[in-house]
């Protein structure tokens, strides 16, 4: 058995590294969406300076944008940004996000006739509950396999897509994502991807703000500092699967008047992921040194993560960005593939996991989910189970994404609730209903019917049941404002498609 475990991580590792290999090199670019800011202007922006990219990694939109731009840009590389796969979740090869969000997601690859598909390790929709941004996946042994299991599927669906297609097929990226306040689980994150690449073919994406946040989330900057930190985490990561790499702004939520706001009593920001932010200074030292680290020896591009930034930012960072890493990037993009002869590291003790999970493994896996969603949304949950715990971090930290950053997310993130439902939150006024009450509401049970993932639509729905249910008088008030929400939404995305609110 342990055998067939090694046997199975070699064939994983020598899938990874012929599919690395054919990859060409991308060198320095930009992660983008079509429309914030506006790509084509972006690209005039950096062209005036003298600054074209190597490469543009897009963001999801629709199919027929994603084909415009393909023409308008015939000779630049475009790698693709998905979302909306939920391949951290037990249900996701049988799921509306399995099935026709793959399918859509092949097509864009093919519009875009990307080399990879880079998605986030993480989840909007979790147990039959939805968030507005992401959440990362349980870190777990079990949730490891499972997503392992997931990319599996998900390449291959990709594979037979393109064969049909006749063309090239994408490699599959995870990307680390970011930790908001607080990770949940039981296993470090490092080890968590070793075992999922031990499980499955696919590369990997590492996020330097991301890596911030782990240090600041789990704890570890009571413990060591960030460098030391940082040498430990990447000899652990699978560094030879890293594809690429991701800069991006990190900054405080703002919401005015919030209590609680500020760096806490050492000086450490409570910063989270923010790629309308500039980039702090630290997240070009901290690249400094994963770029040094001998694992590193299949990257094939570095991007600044600019979605949300203005244009003259975006122009001025990239420049400098250029000048300092550009020998250093292409140096190793171009150089000649090493991974065969660097040695994966394994974390000692630990056999690679193998075998598709048992229907028991499966219910055990949906129920820490189930506990993992009652931790975050709620103080009055029932007792978490054993492997859903906090990943280090603090207590204080997990309330700081409770009582202000979710609740943020559900009454003014992509649609403030306010500015929606005018004339019903006035009667919920006068029927003296507060609008916080929305919040616990949503979480009040789950929705495993609800298939397709929309945060704007599903946040019409379920306001118009809040307002229903808790207010009679305003029953009729906020049918009609849905109705009207929804029509000029499908208006407005209709002809171009529908713009999507990047995380
Ligand atoms: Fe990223």
């Amino acid at each position: 058995m342990v055998a067939s475990k090694y046997a199975k991580c070699d064939l994983m590792k020598s899938e990874f590294t012929q599919r690395a290999n054919n990859l060409p090199a991308h060198g320095l670019g930009l992660s983008v969406d079509v429309y914030s800011p506006d790509l084509l202007e972006l690209v005039r922006a950096l062209r005036d300076a003298a600054l074209e990219p190597g490469y543009l990694e897009v963001f999801k939109a629709t199919t027929s944008a994603l084909q415009w731009m393909r023409q308008q840009l015939p000779d630049i590389q475009l790698p693709y940004h998905g979302e909306g796969l939920w391949s951290t979740q037990p249900e996701f090869p049988c799921s509306g996000s399995g099935r026709q969000g793959v399918a859509e997601a092949c097509a864009q690859l093919a519009a875009l006739r990307s080399a990879w598909l880079n998605h986030e390790c993480a989840t909007k929709q979790m147990a039959g509950y939805a968030f507005g941004t992401y959440l990362p996946p349980l870190y777990t042994e079990l949730s490891a396999r499972k997503t392992a299991e997931n990319l599996a599927y998900l390449q291959d669906q990709v594979n037979q897509d393109a064969r049909a297609r006749g063309i090239e097929p994408a490699l599959v990226l995870l990307e680390m994502p970011p930790l908001t306040y607080f990770g949940c689980g039981t296993l470090p994150i490092p080890e968590f991807f070793h075992t999922v690449t031990q499980q499955a073919s696919c590369g990997l994406v590492l996020d330097i703000g991301h890596l911030w946040t782990v240090y600041r989330y789990t704890g570890s900057w009571q413990r060591q500092r960030l460098g030391e930190f940082t040498a430990e985490f990447l000899d652990t990561f699978p560094m030879e699967r890293v594809i690429e790499i991701h800069v991006a702004g990190l900054a405080e939520l703002t919401i005015p008047h919030a209590p609680g706001s500020g760096a806490n009593a050492q000086g450490l920001p409570y910063w989270i992921d923010a790629h309308g932010a500039p980039i702090p200074g630290v997240l070009f030292e901290l690249l400094e040194q994963v770029l040094s680290h001998p694992g590193l020896t299949s990257l094939k591009g570095v991007a600044l993560e600019v979605d949300t930034k203005p244009i003259a930012l975006i122009v001025e960072e990239f420049g400098q960005f250029r000048k300092r890493f550009e020998s250093r990037v292409l140096e190793k993009v171009h150089h000649e593939h090493l991974s065969a002869l660097h040695p994966q590291r394994s974390p000692i003790g630990r056999a690679a996991e193998g075998g598709q999970l048992t229907p028991e493994d499966e219910a055990a896996l949906q129920q820490q989910y189930r506990s993992y969603v009652h931790l975050a949304t709620s103080r009055n949950a029932p007792a978490p189970l054993s492997d859903v715990s906090l990943l280090g971090g603090s207590l204080e930290d997990l309330s700081r994404y409770r009582d202000t950053y979710l609740p943020h997310e559900l009454l003014h993130w992509g649609g403030d609730v306010q500015d929606m439902f005018p004339d019903t939150c006035r009667a919920l006024t006068e029927g003296n209903v507060p609008l916080a009450g929305f919040v616990p509401f949503w979480f009040s049970r789950p929705r495993p019917e609800q298939d397709d993932y929309d945060f704007f639509l599903l946040k019409i729905d379920r306001f118009v049941e809040f307002a229903r249910q808790t207010c009679p008088a305003a029953a009729r008030i906020v049918v009609r404002e849905a109705d009207e929400l929804r029509d000029a939404y499908r208006a407005a995305n209709e002809p171009i498609g529908s713009a999507q609110v990047r995380p």
